[in-house]
């Protein structure tokens, strides 16, 4: 598999056959009207919400950043990088990014997509702002696939519990980007 980044070569990662090259691309027009065709199951939609409702105000805030999860070109999935005040209280000054209204969708989850496109988080960050040292995202108690799925690739868990959200408590998860010495 090959992950395609930002304005830069191509990187490696692993293979997995279940799915074909994964990239993270910023959405911009030439992807937008597929991005905000995909969706998760609609039980999940508490989760992650829908790009209709989650990728237009993602493009009007400067504050964020909002990213497709392509596979062999096609996006599969979205997410959003969000900095800066508007982010909330869990992100702690310029360092931080939350990770929001991450999905695969519906169609092609259990691939090992969404683990994919997590790997080469930290690759993409270091070339949209390399000033970033790291991710955070709260995720559902109840919501074992993503957290299975944030751990595989890398994030860990904080300890904290966030009860800001609508439908339950939510783990605080965390992910160390950057140089190993900057972090
Ligand atoms: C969570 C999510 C991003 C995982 O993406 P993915 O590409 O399917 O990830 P994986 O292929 O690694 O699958 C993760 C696990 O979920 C399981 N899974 C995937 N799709 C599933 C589904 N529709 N129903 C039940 N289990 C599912 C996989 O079997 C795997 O289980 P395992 O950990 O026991 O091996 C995806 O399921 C999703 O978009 N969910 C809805 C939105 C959401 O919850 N976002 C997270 C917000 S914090």
């Amino acid at each position: 598999m090959t992950v395609d980044v930002i304005g830069g070569e191509d990187l490696t990662a692993d293979d997995d056959p279940r799915h074909g090259e994964i990239a993270l691309v910023p959405v911009g027009l030439r992807l937008r009207s597929r991005v905000l065709a995909l969706g998760p199951h609609p039980t999940q939609r508490r989760y992650s919400g829908v790009p209709t409702d989650t990728l237009p105000p993602a493009e009007r805030d400067p504050a964020q950043h909002p990213v497709a999860i392509t596979e062999d070109g096609v996006p599969v999935g979205f997410f959003a990088l969000q900095g800066g005040p508007g982010a909330g209280r869990l992100i702690r000054g310029r360092q931080d990014m939350l990770l929001r209204a991450f999905f695969v969708d519906a169609s092609r989850q259990g691939q090992g997509i969404a683990p994919a496109a997590l790997r080469v988080l930290p690759e993409y960050l270091a070339r949209f702002d390399p000033a970033i040292r790291r991710v955070v995202l709260t995720v559902n108690t109840d919501n074992g696939p993503a957290i299975r799925a944030y751990l595989r690739a890398g994030f860990t868990d904080t300890g904290e519990l966030f009860h800001g959200g609508v439908y339950g408590p939510q783990h605080v998860f965390a992910l160390s980007v950057g140089p190993p010495d900057r972090r």
